[in-house]
């Protein structure tokens, strides 16, 4: 089957200087194709045909190649399958049919089925290279492997790639992965190291096929092009909001099995809307061609997404669903399923420049039609007053128009009323005649109109940047975990909740409309859908809040979410209370985790917190800089501080880094600290301290046998934990018992042992330092999530 059509080398799309992309990539020679899985739908759909095309633009003057397709099934039975999927392929409207024919038929000779099921497989396949590029007597320039198999799979096979099919040395191996890439943070982290173990990072390509649709292809260089005309407006002065949406109308029959363990926020949210959002906010690279500027770039824009919790989501589902799942999942008519199959998810990027701009991703099945989107509206400051049908007054949007809806095509769209793109020579053209169609509600002839010269599938761009080795339009490992970090919080929290059942197509009517407030977003109608059955098993009361007692302390209990809520309540209850009393506020944090979400919920729900007579103290530090993220003021600082309007004067790190050194006893921060205190806060009694516990029982840096009790009425002191950083500056309990409120914030699962012992354990501070927390005049609320209490 191996046929030497030896052909010009060619120098395959690499970008050259700077050293951006691996000289590996150029290298000429021998070409192998693997498709594992060549008998599915993905490759019967597009995977063939783009390897089939790829072949064609090298044919004439380009590297060899052999295409072998790799299943379970036995040759014999899955090699008629194979071809007739083969055949299928077609060629360009410019292809002449005769040329057409003769270039199938040498892609059909160039083909071969394999079973891949057993290492020998792979080791035979491998041998079977080998010998044919002995016979030839050619140089082998890479190996290609596309894994169109189901994710659980691919640890085996890569391990199989790896013990057995790797090229020699010179020749390149690149790996190809569909999603989906682990369903939250956790198990892509495992995927990713279990793959780490068996193939080298740049020997992976994970494909997310919306970063192969031409028009979300061209939204960096669009930006880049129109810089003169974007830089002004690209800001949260002028963008209303930003929208990303795949609609479909479509339902997942069929696909179940898969789907209801995914839902549409893991099916399309966290990778193919994520994915057009970070192009649209990204910091453009200065070397567009530079694979690891992009990436770099595009990471950036995670660590300043703010985190997106229940109130910057709403989930629906359609009505048919319910049955859907009961008949392909072999269920009983009482089963509900919670997998939501239509989600709006808000979220906001905390940076100068997007400040406040709500970007808005939308998604779902059995919708009214199908079509895809990124619409940047702008805010119109001009006010007509008696022509209200100028283009003056019309809506300012710039609309990125991935395919489908009523336009029918892919482009960029440009209202008048903003500027005219620029359009450079070649793959790109002007529409200029146009059947009549609104697009978002302008008439096409309102837009300057922008589409691909030639229509290409995005399997096929995809296809030929991995034969160029280019990396910039695949998903970094890092890349990926971001966006996990992003929405596994939110899945979490979603998790219970019942989406708004709705009936599919142009009956939704208004069902879905949206209401985006500050930074929550709702549905815009309050009529909400849920029939009796699918309530059952589930009441009201299981997501109250409880109140009861712990330790003799008043004790409030709610699922994690409500509990955050309840604690932020308070604590702003206890401000407005200080500040009508004596006009100021002090409040003393703690380090760690725990506090995060509350750290997150006054930063984002809290508007009207008297922040400007509030001052901020910290109840520990580690004694490493500031600039550290393990430093307590760092995360203070990034979770709430800047996200605030608090006085600067307010705010009152622990003084750890002195001299330019860390805690050392002769700089004595820690009394710095303590005058600080006793300056400022009235009879040094703080108005609200919250502290957490740790697994050892410590509170605040009071560690077991530190002999907490010895520290006397010294309000701050150094100590030492048992963990690393072991140096730390904490207040002591005659800082933190005057207090008029102590929170003990506890959470998580992991915490459940911690609570029963605690509930059960005398007082002994040495030994346990959260059982020295006795405020003397004041009150002591344990606020303990049902994870850490019921375990
Ligand atoms: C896939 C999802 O990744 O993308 C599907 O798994 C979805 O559920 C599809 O239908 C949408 O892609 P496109 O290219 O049709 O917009």
């Amino acid at each position: 089957m191996f046929v030497a059509v030896l052909l010009l080398l060619v120098t395959l799309s690499v970008q050259g200087g700077n050293g951006e992309e691996k000289a590996e990539a150029q290298r000429p020679g021998h070409v192998s194709v693997v498709i594992v899985g060549a008998t599915g739908d993905l490759a019967k759909k597009y995977l063939w045909q783009g390897f089939f095309e790829q072949y064609v633009n090298q044919v004439s003057g380009g590297n060899t190649f052999s295409f072998y397709g790799g299943g379970l099934s036995p040759a014999s039975t899955a090699t008629p399958v194979f071809f007739e999927i083969v055949q299928a392929v077609s060629c360009s409207k410019e292809t002449s049919p005769n040329r057409c024919a003769v270039l199938k038929e040498q892609f059909l000779r160039l083909a071969e089925y394999r079973q891949l099921k057993t290492l020998e497989d792979y080791q035979e396949l491998a041998k079977n290279i080998e010998k044919e590029l002995q016979q030839e007597g050619i140089p082998e320039a890479g190996r290609l492997f596309y894994l169109s198999v189901p994710a659980f799979a691919y640890a085996d096979i890569a391990d199989k790639i790896n013990n057995s099919c790797r090229p020699a040395s010179g020749a390149w191996l690149r790996v190809v992965l569909e999603k989906p890439f682990g369903h939250d943070f956790r198990s892509a982290q495992l995927l990713a190291s279990q793959l780490g173990s068996s193939l080298k990072d740049e020997e992976m390509f994970r494909i997310d096929h919306y970063l192969g649709k031409q028009v979300v292809a061209k939204i960096l260089p669009f930006r880049v092009e129109n810089k003169k005309y974007l830089d002004p407006i690209w800001n949260k002065h002028h963008i209303e909001r930003v929208e990303i949406v795949l609609k479909e109308t479509l339902d997942v029959k069929g696909r179940i099995p898969f789907y209801d363990q995914y839902g549409v926020i893991r099916d399309v949210m966290q990778n193919h809307l994520t994915e057009v959002m970070t192009l649209l906010t990204m910091k453009l690279p200065v070397n567009m061609s530079s694979t690891e500027e992009v990436l770099q770039n595009k990471l950036q824009i995670f660590s300043n997404l703010l985190p997106i919790g229940k109130n910057q989501a709403v989930t629906g589902q359609y009505k048919a669903y319910k049955t859907s799942v009961q008949q392909e999942m072999n269920k009983t008519n009482d089963h509900v399923s919670l997998t939501p199959t239509f989600a709006a998810v808000l979220a906001h990027i905390d940076e100068a420049q997007y400040e406040g701009v709500p970007i808005i991703l939308i998604s779902g099945k059995m919708l009214d039609e199908r079509v895809g989107y990124a619409r940047i509206l702008f805010k119109n400051t001009v006010f007509c007053l008696q022509n209200h049908n100028s283009v003056h007054c019309k809506p300012k949007q710039i609309v990125f128009h991935f395919g489908h809806g009523q336009l029918k095509y892919p482009a960029i769209l440009v209202s008048k009323n903003l500027f005219k793109p620029v359009l450079k020579e070649g793959q790109w053209k002007e529409v200029t005649e146009h059947t009549d169609v609104d697009v978002l509600g302008l008439p096409i002839s309102d837009y300057y109109v922008q589409t691909p010269s030639e229509n290409r599938e995005a399997y096929s761009e995809l296809i030929s940047q991995i034969f160029a080795g280019r990396k910039n339009s695949f998903i970094s490992a890092e890349n990926l975990l971001a966006s996990w970090g992003l929405w596994t919080p939110l899945l979490t929290s979603l998790a219970g909740s019942f989406p708004r059942i709705y009936p599919g197509g142009t009956d939704n009517g208004d069902m879905l409309d949206l209401r985006v407030k500050g930074k929550d977003i709702s549905y815009s109608s309050e009529v909400v859908i849920i029939s009796a059955d699918q309530m059952s098993g589930t009441s009201a009361k299981d997501f109250q809040v409880m109140q009861g007692k712990f330790r003799s302390a008043a004790m409030v209990s709610a699922w994690s979410e409500e509990l955050v809520e309840r604690l932020a309540a308070d604590i702003q209850a206890s401000a407005e209370a200080a500040v009508r009393e004596g006009g100021v506020f002090h409040l003393a944090l703690s380090g760690g985790s725990s506090p995060l979400a509350l750290f997150h919920r006054l930063a984002l729900h809290h508007f009207s917190f008297p922040w400007r007579d509030t001052h901020v103290w910290m109840v520990d530090e580690r004694c490493v800089p500031p600039t550290e993220l393990e430093s307590n003021f760092h995360s203070l600082h990034d979770h709430l501080l800047q996200h605030v309007r608090i006085p600067y004067f307010n705010i009152h790190p622990m003084p750890v880094q002195l001299n330019q050194r860390l805690c050392v006893e002769e700089d004595a921060g820690a009394l710095l600290y303590e005058k600080e205190v006793r300056k400022l806060v009235n009879g040094s009694s703080f108005h609200f301290v919250l502290l957490g516990v740790g697994y050892d029982g410590h509170t605040a840096s009071l560690f077991p046998d530190s002999k907490v009790s010895e520290l006397g009425d010294r309000l701050v002191a150094l100590t030492e934990s048992p963990v690393k950083p072991h140096q730390r500056m904490s207040l002591t309990f005659s800082a933190i018992n005057p207090a008029r409120t102590v929170a003990l914030l506890v959470m998580g699962k992991g915490k459940h042992e911690l609570i029963t012992q605690l509930s059960r354990m005398k007082d002994n501070p040495d030994k346990w330092p959260v059982t020295g927390v006795k405020p003397d005049d004041g009150k002591l609320v344990w606020y303990i999530d049902y994870d850490a209490l019921l375990g």
